[in-house]
């Protein structure tokens, strides 16, 4: 990493449900137009992670500095503000809805400053031209694939610097995956910061810069995307391995 100040630096979080920690003193980091890849088995604690971040898990404690703020005290919706989005994990649309009222519900609380909601609709049809032909429909009509491209414009409507994904490509057919990573690389190019959370480890090093393994809670590796990729530890079947995994 250069010298510049990360734009999301995790320090010494502490996150858990209720009274179970989940996540015990992690620290990492993410650079303005980075994209990072958040890797680690199922109840690794990835998801309690990216909800300590964008403030939906209330019990935490540490340090979120964002662009050289920290949000550990600030509610959800000002962290949107901030400039931080989250698609979370199961994508979480809101069926009944339209195509056009859920992505409304990721810009309630938009800063006026970062534009106009008629220009944010039409930044997210013309990412993903499915979604444009499909606005007045009810949003759990849609494909799953057409569902998480709505999570992820939804997410978008807030004009974010930083998105964080929850294992977006869950459950969707390769071409799907294809279509989604080609729009992701798009916001990447436009400048997005990206932490993707996913255990699909060859799919998230190809795209990513760097990443982290996390298990239990804590990260037990770091590195570029190159020198995990031939890292014979994290090989395709790493998270099958009982907890603990090699080494
Ligand atoms: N709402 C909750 N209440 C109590 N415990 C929870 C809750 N959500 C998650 N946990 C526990 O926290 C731990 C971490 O779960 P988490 O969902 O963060 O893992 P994950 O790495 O995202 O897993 P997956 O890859 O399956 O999504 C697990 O032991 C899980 O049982
Ligand atoms: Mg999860």
């Amino acid at each position: 990493m250069s010298a510049a100040p990360p734009m999301l630096a995790v320090e010494n979080l502490t996150a858990g449900h209720g009274p179970v920690t989940v996540i015990d003193g992690l620290s990492l980091a993410v650079g303005a137009r980075e994209a990072v890849a958040l890797l680690g088995p199922n109840g690794a604690g990835k998801s309690t992670l990216v909800m300590a971040i964008a403030g939906t898990l209330r019990s935490r404690t540490g340090r979120v500095d964002f662009a050289g703020r920290n949000l550990i005290d600030l509610p959800p919706h000002a962290i949107v503000a901030m400039g931080v989005a989250v698609v979370p994990e199961g994508r979480r649309i809101f069926a009944p809805l339209s195509v056009l009222d859920n992505l409304h519900l990721g810009a309630i609380r938009l800063p006026a400053a970062r534009g106009r909601i008629g220009e944010r609709y039409e930044s997210v049809f013309a990412l993903f031209p499915r979604l444009a032909e499909r606005r007045q429909q009810r949003a759990g009509t849609l494909s799953g694939g057409e569902q998480q491209m709505l999570a992820i414009g939804r997410a978008l409507m807030s004009a974010p610097t930083m998105i964080l994904l929850d294992e977006p490509f869950l459950g969707l057919a390769p071409k799907i995956v294809d279509e989604i990573l080609a729009t992701l690389h798009v916001l990447r190019r436009a400048g997005l910061t990206v932490l993707l959370v996913e255990q699909k480890t060859e799919l998230a090093l190809n795209f990513c810069d760097r990443a982290y393994v996390m298990q239990k809670g804590r990260i037990v590796r770091e590195g570029s995307a190159a020198a995990l990729a031939g890292d014979p530890a994290l090989s395709a079947d790493y998270f099958a391995l009982p907890a603990g995994g090699p080494g």
